[in-house]
C-alpha cells in the first residue's frame, strides 16, 4: 500500500513532474535502429515521458530526436521532408537541423533574421546495440549506460520492444514481482514436477545496492536443494533475470541466457515494453533458432505482433483467451508469456492502480523495495544529489542467474561468480 500523493509521484512522469524529472536524469531507450534505418530516411513519430516527438536520421547518419511540432504554426514534422542534412515542415518550408536549429525559411524575405532567433528542443542519441538512446534532461549529459548486455557482440546478442497500454509502474512492478510465475505462467497445470508448483511461495531477499538491488526468489525443494532465481533491479526501470537452469550435480543444464526488460513510460497510460536477452557463456553465440523460439514463447514471434509493435492479443479480442485450455492446460488460457503479463496489466484500473488499496504480503518485498528507491530517487534529485543508477560504474559488472544450490549455501556466496558480468 502506498500513500494517494506517492503513487500520484511515481507514476506520472511528464515533463516537470518528480518521476519525470527522475526519468530525465538517465539516457533512456527511445527507437529500434530498424526505426530509422538509413541516411534520410522516413521520419518517425515518438512519444516519451508524455513528449510528442519526431525523429530522423539525417544525410550523415545522425539520428535526431526533435519537438514534433513546426514553431511556426505547430503542423506536425512527421509529414515533413527529410533532406539535406535536415528536415523540412511540408506547411511553409521551414527547415531544422538535428540539433533543432532554424537553418531554412524560405517564406521570409531573403534578408530576414527571423530563422537565427527560432529553436526546437532537440534531444541528444547515441546508438548501441540496435538501440538509439536519448537523454532527455536540461543538465549535464550522463555517461552512456555500460549496462553487460551493450557489451555483448552483435552474435550474442538480441533486442525487442512492445508496446504496453498501462501506467509504467505497473508494468514494472509486474516484471519484478517472482511469485506470479508460478500462477500467471504456469503453462502446463498437469506437471506438479515442474520447480514452479513444487514451490510456489519463495522466499525473497532483497540486498540493496548503489544502482538499485539485487534480490532473489527462493524456492524449497525439500531434498534436491533450492531454486534460487537471482535477479538485479537497475535504476530507474531495468530487471534482468537469468535463464540457465543448472541443478547442482550437473544433470541439468538449459540454453545459458541473461533475459531482461527497461519500461520506458510513453505517457501515463502507455509504456515501451524493451525486451533484450544474450547468451552468458561468450564462448556460446546466441542461436537464432532458439532465440525465435523464445520471441515465440513471451507471445512476440513473427505473427504475433501488429505494426506499430502491439500485440495481436489485445483487450480489443480479450487477448484471444481460449476457456477450453485454461481448463485443460494452462492457468490463464492465455498464449504468450509476457501476453499473460499485458492481459494483467493492461486492464487494471486506470490511469494507474490506485496503491492505497492494495494489500501486500511477503511475496511483494521487491516491489515495496522498488518503490522505495524510486521515492528515494525523487528525493535525490530534489536534493540535489545524483539518483542511483546514473553513474554507469555502479552497475557495468554485474548479471543475474537461475541456479539450483544445495541446502545451506547461502546465495551470495554461492551465486557470487554466477552473478559477475562476463562480457
Ligand atoms: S507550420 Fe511548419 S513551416 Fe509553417
Ligand atoms: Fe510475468
Amino acid at each position: 500500500m502506498l500513500k494517494k500523493e506517492d503513487n500520484e509521484k511515481l507514476c506520472r512522469t511528464n515533463s516537470g513532474t518528480p518521476m519525470g524529472e527522475v526519468f530525465r536524469s538517465y539516457w533512456i531507450p527511445a527507437l529500434l535502429t530498424e526505426e530509422v534505418p538509413e541516411a534520410d530516411c522516413p521520419p518517425v513519430r515518438l512519444k516519451l515521458l508524455g513528449e510528442e516527438l519526431v525523429a530522423f536520421r539525417d544525410s550523415e547518419g545522425k539520428v535526431a530526436i526533435l519537438d514534433a511540432y513546426c514553431p511556426h504554426r505547430r503542423a506536425h514534422l512527421f509529414w515533413g521532408r527529410n533532406e539535406e542534412c535536415g528536415i523540412r515542415c511540408v506547411y511553409h518550408g521551414w527547415k531544422f537541423d538535428q540539433a533543432g536549429n532554424c537553418v531554412d525559411m524560405p517564406n521570409e524575405p531573403d534578408n530576414s533574421k527571423f530563422k537565427h532567433r527560432v529553436k526546437l528542443t532537440s534531444y541528444p542519441t547515441w546508438e548501441k546495440s540496435g538501440i538509439i538512446w536519448t537523454y532527455m534532461g536540461k543538465g549535464e549529459q550522463p555517461s552512456y549506460p555500460d549496462f553487460e548486455w551493450l557489451r555483448a557482440p552483435d552474435t550474442h546478442f538480441q533486442v525487442s520492444k512492445t508496446y504496453e497500454g498501462c501506467n509504467w509502474l505497473q508494468a514494472l512492478e509486474g516484471g519484478i514481482d517472482t511469485s506470479h510465475s508460478s500462477f500467471a505462467h504456469n503453462n502446463n497445470i498437469q506437471d506438479k514436477k515442474s520447480m514452479r508448483s513444487r514451490a510456489t511461495n519463495p522466499k525473497l531477499e532483497v540486498d540493496k545496492t548503489d544502482y538499485g538491488f539485487r534480490y532473489v526468489g527462493i524456492r524449497d525443494l525439500k531434498d534436491d536443494g533450492n531454486y534460487i532465481r537471482a535477479y538485479q533491479f537497475i535504476m530507474p526501470a531495468q530487471q534482468m533475470r537469468g535463464q540457465m537452469i543448472k541443478w547442482h550435480d550437473g544433470s541439468r543444464e538449459d540454453y545459458p541466457t541473461v533475459r531482461g526488460h527497461i519500461w520506458v513510460p510513453i505517457d501515463d497510460e502507455s509504456v515501451w515494453v524493451w525486451n533484450f536477452k544474450y547468451t552468458s557463456e561468450p564462448s556460446i553465440p546466441l542461436d537464432p533458432k532458439f532465440s525465435l523460439e523464445q520471441e515465440i514463447l513471451f507471445g512476440r514471434g513473427p505473427d504475433d505482433v501488429l505494426p506499430g509493435y502491439r500485440l495481436k492479443r489485445n483487450p480489443s479480442n480479450d487477448y484471444l483467451i481460449d476457456r477450453e485450455l485454461q481448463r485443460t492446460k494452462t492457468f490463464t488460457g492465455i498464449k504468450g508469456v509476457n501476453t499473460q503479463d499485458y492481459a494483467l496489466q493492461e486492464t487494471m484500473e486506470k490511469p494507474f492502480i490506485d496503491r492505497t488499496k492494495e494489500r501486500l504480503g511477503t511475496a511483494d518485498l521487491a516491489i515495496i523495495a522498488a518503490r522505495q528507491m524510486l521515492l528515494e530517487a525523487i528525493r535525490d534529485l530534489e536534493e540535489g544529489r545524483q539518483p542511483k543508477g546514473v553513474n554507469p560504474e555502479t552497475y557495468r559488472n554485474v548479471r543475474a542467474c537461475d541456479r539450483f544450490l544445495p541446502k545451506g549455501i547461502d546465495w551470495r556466496e554461492g551465486l557470487a561468480e554466477d552473478m559477475q558480468a562476463k562480457f
